[in-house]
């Protein structure tokens, strides 16, 4: 059945706060040649995000993330439905200006070198030569690339592509940031710096939405999260309600004798009746597990490239007061 190109709906009153992406109906149908409806990307999605929220929009491989990412951006033109971004349309000039966008596949120029590369993104924005400089200088030291400045990004590796393309999203200090799968092609170390980065961001109020296909990312750093399904929400909500088993409780002691543990546990049996009742040992996740792993080794080792680990952790940390500010 075609599909007919519609103008934007008009206006929905807007909930009370300080709403900074508003998304109504929203459906992106793409077309073959000649016009026939071949995938139905986005469908009626509804979802707002408000100021200094971590917003999550996680699916599948080809459920819609990306799509709706783009539409957020004016990149793509949605097929129904209505978008609006601190308050105007997402192509206004106005609002581009304030939004930092990493692209699932970052677009860089080969030949240029990362502090090159900002200096360039920075003059699409208008900053001035000196301000250009002390961004990048910021920027690439919180992303840990300071050491390699002078090599040219087509050279980088894939996880090193990925943080001067965060860099390079943050080069504007944006008050929206868009991040496409910003972990991809990270190692665990680049994953966790990345998560706490996004956490920097969100505490000095930048709103921070991301796609991922990656639970633990996802449950690590956002407030509240979509989950998508050929095209469409399955679910919404903020991370504990999505996740609390309200009926279960746990506990957790230090290792205690076997007969002080039989005996709390018979009373907890006698009022939990036919309901089972469990005692395991917490495990840590296999990141904490990984990450203790490498800082233990860097002790005795050197690595190359990309500086990872406590100092880009430590840079994150000092995103809270040093970043480029305005
Ligand atoms: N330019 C396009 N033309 C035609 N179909 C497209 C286009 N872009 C995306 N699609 C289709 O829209 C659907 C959603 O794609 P999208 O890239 O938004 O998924 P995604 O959730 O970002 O997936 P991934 O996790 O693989 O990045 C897919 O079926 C895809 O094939
Ligand atoms: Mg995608």
């Amino acid at each position: 059945m075609p599909v007919t190109e519609t103008k934007p709906e008009t206006a929905p009153p807007l909930p009370a706060g300080e709403v900074v992406v508003t998304v109504r109906g929203l459906t992106k149908v793409f077309k073959d040649f000649w016009g026939r409806p071949k995938a139905r990307a986005v469908d009626n999605v509804e979802f707002e995000v408000r100021r200094g929220e971590v917003f999550g929009l996680l699916g599948p491989n080809g459920s819609g993330k990306s799509t709706t990412v783009k539409l957020l951006l004016g990149l793509l033109h949605p097929t129904r439905g209505y978008i609006e971004v601190f308050g105007r349309p997402p192509r206004n000039v106005a609002t581009k200006e304030r939004i930092g966008y990493l692209p699932e596949e970052s677009y860089l120029y080969r030949y240029l070198d990362s502090a090159e590369t900002l200096d360039f993104f920075g003059n699409l924005f208008h900053l001035p030569p000196g301000e250009r400089a002390n961004r990048a200088r910021q920027l690439l030291e919180m992303v840990g690339l300071n050491q390699v400045r002078r090599r040219t990004v087509g050279e980088f590796s894939k996880g090193m592509q990925r943080r001067i393309g965060l860099a390079q999203a943050l080069i504007n200090d944006p008050d929206l940031v868009i991040l496409d799968e910003p972990t991809s092609g990270l190692d665990p170390i680049g994953c966790r710096e990345v998560k706490d980065l996004i956490l920097a961001l969100a505490r000095r109020g930048k709103t921070v939405i991301l796609s991922s296909h990656l639970l633990a990312d996802v449950e690590d750093v956002c407030d509240r999260v979509v989950i998508y399904y050929g095209g469409r929400i399955q679910a919404m909500g903020s991370l504990r309600e999505l996740l609390a088993t309200p009926d279960r409780l746990r506990i957790t002691t230090p290792a205690l004798p076997r007969p002080t543990l039989e005996r709390a546990l018979d009373i907890l049996r006698q009022e939990a009746g036919d309901r089972e009742v469990l005692l395991d040992t917490p495990t840590q996740n296999l990141e904490s597990y990984f990450l203790g792993v490498v800082e233990r080794a860097k002790q005795t080792e050197l690595t190359s490239g990309a500086i990872s680990g406590a100092r880009g952790r430590r840079c994150a940390a000092a995103l809270d007061t040093a970043t480029p500010g305005r």
